[in-house]
C-alpha cells in the first residue's frame, strides 16, 4: 500500500513536471547597449512584440537593454557561448570577430544617402557580409539603421585642424582609428558604456555617434560642441547564436524571421526621424551649441578623411570598398 502511494505520486510528479517542461517557453536574451528609447532599442522592442505574438508565447523574449548585462566586447563572447542568443552589435564592433569586412561600413563618406546604404545591406553585398559570421557560430538576421554621426568635443570644431590633438572616443574599429588620426587626433578605443563618465572627467575629449546616441546617454551634457559633420555611418548587424538558431523547431524559426522581418522594416522606418528628434533635443537643451559645416567646410572635412578609404584597402579589401562606391555611382553618385 505504503509502495503504491509512493510510486502513485512519483508518477504524478513527473506529469506535472512534464506538463511544465512542455510549456517552458523558448527563451531569448537580447542584449544591447544603447537605451530603450533609441532606434535599436525601440525596434528590439517591436521585434520581442512581434515574436511572442506570433508564436503565441512559445517563445520569449528578454530584453537587456544600456550594457545591463554585458558591455561591448563581452556581448559577443557570451553570444558565442550561448550565454545569450541574440545581439545587435554596431557595425564597427565585428572586427575583433576577425571578420573586419563589417568596417567597411565605418569608412567615411562611404555612404552619399540612405538609399546607398539599403542598396548595400539588403542587396548581394549585405548577404555576402553575413555569410561571413557563419564559421564564427553566428547567424545574421538583419540590417538596422541608425544614423549618420556628429562630432562632439569641449571646443568648436569647423575645420580638421579643429581635431588636432583631441583624445576622442572611438568604438573598436580600426577604420575609426585611421580616420582619427586622419583628422590629427588621439583616438582611444572604450566602451560605450564607459563614455559618458570618460568624457565627464576629461579621460576622453569628445566623441562621435549619431544624435540618438548622444542624447539618450545625456552626452550633451558633458560635452559644450556638437558639429554636424555627417562624416560617418553608424548602423548594426542583428545577430543569433548559430546552435540555438539551427536548434528550433522549423515552424518557430520561421515565425521569428518574419518578425524580425517587420522589425527590421520598423527600425530602418523610424532612424532617421528618431535622429532628427535628438538633435533637435540637443539644440533645446541649451547646454551644449550645435554648428552646422559650410559647404566649404565640408569639402574641407572629406578632403582629410577621404583618403582613409584607400588607406583602408589592405584590411577591408579594395573590391569590397569598390563595390559599395560602385552602389553610388548606380544611384547617382560620383
Ligand atoms: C557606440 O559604441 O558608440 C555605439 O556602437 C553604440 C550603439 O550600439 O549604438
Amino acid at each position: 500500500m505504503k509502495l503504491k502511494s509512493v510510486l502513485f505520486s512519483l508518477l504524478a510528479a513527473s506529469l506535472v513536471s512534464g506538463a511544465a517542461f512542455a510549456q517552458a517557453p523558448i527563451v531569448i536574451k537580447f542584449s544591447h547597449v544603447v537605451s530603450n528609447d533609441t532606434p535599436k532599442g525601440k525596434a528590439a522592442e517591436r521585434f520581442k512584440e512581434l515574436a511572442e505574438k506570433a508564436t503565441k508565447g512559445r517563445v520569449k523574449v528578454e530584453i537587456y537593454a544600456n550594457s545591463t548585462l554585458y558591455k561591448d566586447k563581452e556581448e559577443l563572447e557570451a553570444l558565442q557561448l550561448g550565454a545569450v542568443q541574440m545581439l545587435a552589435p554596431s557595425l564597427a564592433k565585428f572586427g575583433p570577430l576577425g571578420v573586419k569586412e563589417f568596417e567597411v561600413f565605418d569608412l567615411p563618406y562611404i555612404f552619399p544617402s540612405k538609399d546607398v546604404l539599403y542598396a548595400v545591406t539588403e542587396g548581394a553585398i549585405g548577404k555576402d557580409l553575413m555569410k561571413k559570421l557563419e564559421p564564427k557560430g553566428i547567424i545574421g538576421l538583419g540590417f538596422w539603421d541608425n544614423g549618420f554621426k556628429v562630432m562632439s568635443a569641449n571646443k568648436p570644431m569647423h575645420l580638421p585642424a579643429d581635431m588636432k590633438g583631441q583624445k576622442l572616443r572611438i568604438q573598436s574599429s580600426k577604420v575609426l582609428d585611421a580616420q582619427m588620426r586622419a583628422l590629427g587626433a588621439n583616438p582611444q578605443v572604450l566602451a560605450f558604456s564607459e563614455v559618458y563618465q570618460a568624457l565627464q572627467t576629461g579621460v576622453v575629449d569628445g566623441t562621435e555617434n549619431p544624435p540618438s546616441n548622444l542624447y539618450t546617454q545625456k552626452m550633451h551634457e558633458v560635452q559644450k560642441h556638437v558639429t554636424v559633420t555627417n562624416h560617418g555611418y553608424l548602423g548594426y548587424a542583428v545577430i543569433v547564436n548559430k546552435k540555438f538558431w539551427d536548434g528550433l523547431p522549423a515552424d518557430i524559426r520561421a515565425q521569428l524571421d518574419e518578425a524580425m522581418k517587420s522589425a527590421t522594416k520598423y527600425a530602418n522606418a523610424i532612424a532617421q526621424q528618431e535622429n532628427d528628434n535628438a538633435l533637435e533635443a540637443v539644440k533645446k537643451s541649451g547646454k551644449t551649441t550645435v554648428y552646422v559645416l559650410t559647404d566649404k567646410e565640408k569639402a574641407e572635412w572629406r578632403k582629410a578623411l577621404l583618403p582613409v578609404q584607400k588607406e583602408m584597402e589592405g584590411r577591408i579589401g579594395k573590391d569590397l570598398i569598390a563595390n559599395v562606391n560602385k552602389e553610388g555611382v548606380k544611384l547617382g553618385f560620383k
